[in-house]
């Protein structure tokens, strides 16, 4: 069944959304640059809820000097906040949080534990893409359109992810937020169809104009094969006409106050909106949730 998009105002407490305001900026001071991404990594949800949830470490990328670099499919430019930083910086409530998040997202009828947890502030828009399981090839380029790739080539470690969503910690341009399709794939591709680059970052994962809607034994769904609706158009007034062909509407989910969630199903494609560069602070907490 699917689960409906949702903007929910006060998800998150005042309190909480100061603590992790508060993280995000010592980290930052301590890097001495605007950090565009903190990811926890190997966050381990525990099926007893009161029993806790563990995270390894995290790390942080895309200060505005550091373009990322990849080694097979590896970010290898991040960098891991120095041991010695990390002891003077308060990291307890991380697992917490996430507990009380996963507790939240029940009581609203959001089913799995948080896996993906990060904190962005990313100062550039982002393409119309899909998240959840990341196929193998992913930053692999193509030649052809309509590329056919054997499973072996892309089948990636698979979970079944459920909903996905974003907390605002600060939002320092209302018109910030997040706009979700009815169309959904069920790994993580881009969906460009103003462009016909086959050169482009991550062709593979793309889909292009002169693509069809079929890639890695699967397809689109819901596509729509015509532009979208001028009643729905309206509503997003930044984006181009050609980039839609094949999409609808689902929500236009609004980042709004501090302590606001906006949610959706894992799979549906989504961007971000203004599609214009700086707007100063939009610092989101990011999670995926998966069944286990
Ligand atoms: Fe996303």
């Amino acid at each position: 069944m699917e689960l409906e998009s949702v903007q929910i105002p006060n998800f998150l407490s005042e309190d909480r959304v100061d603590v992790v305001s508060k993280f995000y900026f010592e980290v930052c001071e301590i890097l001495g640059c605007k950090v565009h991404e903190i990811t926890f990594n190997n966050i381990t949800s525990k099926v007893d809820y009161v029993s806790g949830t563990n995270y390894e470490d995290f790390d942080y990328r895309y200060c505005p000097s550091i373009e990322k670099q990849y080694s097979d499919d590896k970010v290898i430019n991040y960098k891991k906040i120095p041991e010695d930083k990390i002891k003077d910086i308060n990291t307890d409530w991380i697992p917490e949080m996430i507990d009380h998040l996963n507790e939240e997202f029940q009581k609203i009828n959001r089913k799995g534990k948080i896996c993906t947890f990060v904190i962005f502030n990313l100062p550039n828009p982002v393409q119309i893409h899909t998240d959840g399981n990341d196929i193998k090839n992913k930053r692999g380029k193509r030649n052809v359109f309509n590329p056919v790739f054997k499973r072996e080539e892309y089948f990636p470690s698979y979970k079944k992810y459920t909903h996905q969503g974003l907390i605002t910690i600060q939002n320092d341009d209302l018109r910030n937020g997040t706009i979700v399709f009815n169309q959904t794939f069920p790994y993580s591709v881009y969906y460009a169809n103003h462009e016909n680059n086959l050169d482009r970052k991550k062709s593979v994962i793309t889909f292009l104009k002169d693509d069809d809607i079929f890639r890695f034994d699967e397809k689109i769904e819901n596509y729509t094969y015509e532009y979208m609706s001028d009643e729905e158009y309206k509503l997003l007034p930044d984006m181009n006409r050609e980039q839609l062909f094949g999409l609808s509407l689902d929500k236009k989910l609004m980042f709004m106050d501090k302590g606001t969630l906006v949610s959706w199903q894992d799979g549906k494609f989504h961007t971000t909106i203004p599609m214009k560069k700086e707007w100063g602070n939009r610092i989101m907490l990011q999670y995926e949730g998966v069944d286990e």
